[in-house]
């Protein structure tokens, strides 16, 4: 079940992601405060990418243990990272590990990406303790950022040159009534947003490169792309200094005991 094109491409971006900003990294650190797990929690970052979750869970004496489809990814994270209990290939749909295995599964930016979301929400109740926590993180809104809406404005004008299947590796997802269907409880969310410092325009067309987006502008012809990059280097041109405003979703769910 899992993705051919998500795995193809986060393998391909693996050895420079999140190393152009400290995007995921900044977010998983106040994913993982928001959660604010005790030493000896026993977790599972599913989706880990380069580890953003997993250092900061590492960080407060967790006992982590990080999966995600990206060959590329586990290689790095497990270099990166010694001190993980266990890093492996594994897709989210599909556990391998016993029931009851987890304290916490905490997934950064990755749920809306799966292609059966319900399925792999059963797979983590079963690997779940009873009164263990899910928690995932979604990209989400900023406030008082107007200089930055015409980024998202760019990618729905340049949706419609992209052929229908390709560009996108995300999926609508209605947070709430997904934990709920899967049948978790006492779910709650909250919003974080964060500042970053980007030196110059370079940068940041690369960081945009680095990760998920990087699906839709190898998917736009080469005249859009390049039309692209140039609307996002004028924008940038007026910013002075440039400052990238992100926000995000922070949901969590508990498995019923
Ligand atoms: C946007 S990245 C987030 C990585 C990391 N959690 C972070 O916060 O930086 C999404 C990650 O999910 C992984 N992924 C996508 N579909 C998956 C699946 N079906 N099973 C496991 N991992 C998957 C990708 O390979 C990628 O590393």
């Amino acid at each position: 079940m899992t993705s051919a094109r998500a795995t193809a491409l986060f393998d391909r971006v693996a050895s420079v992601y999140d190393e152009v900003l400290p995007f995921f990294a900044g977010f998983g650190q106040q994913h993982m405060d928001w959660l604010a797990p005790v030493r000896g929690t026993r977790v599972l970052d599913l989706g880990a990418g380069r580890g953003a979750l997993t250092a900061a869970a590492l960080a407060r004496g967790c006992r982590v243990t990080a999966v995600d489809c990206a060959p590329g990814m586990i290689e790095r994270l497990s270099a990166q990272y010694p001190a993980v209990h266990e890093a492996r290939v594994m897709d989210a749909h599909r556990l391998d590990f016993p029931d009851s295995s987890f304290d916490l599964v905490c997934a950064g930016f990755v749920v809306h990406l799966l292609d059966h979301p319900a399925a792999a929400a059963q797979e983590i109740r079963r690997v779940l303790t009873p009164g263990g926590v899910f928690s995932f993180s979604v990209p989400g809104p900023v406030q008082d950022a107007p200089e930055w809406e015409f980024y998202g404005a760019l990618f729905r004008e340049f949706q419609p040159l992209i052929p229908v299947g390709e560009g996108r590796l995300s999926r609508p997802l209605d947070e709430g009534r997904f934990l709920a269907t899967a049948g978790f409880t006492g779910i709650s969310s909250t919003a974080v947003e964060q500042r970053l410092p980007v030196p110059d325009a370079d940068t940041f067309w690369n960081w945009g490169l680095s990760h998920g987006s990087r699906a839709f502008f190898d998917a736009l012809p080469a005249d859009a792309r390049a039309a692209f990059e140039a609307r996002v280097r004028a924008e940038l041109s007026a910013m002075d200094p440039i400052v990238f405003a992100a926000g995000a979703g922070l949901w969590r769910g508990t498995s019923p005991a």
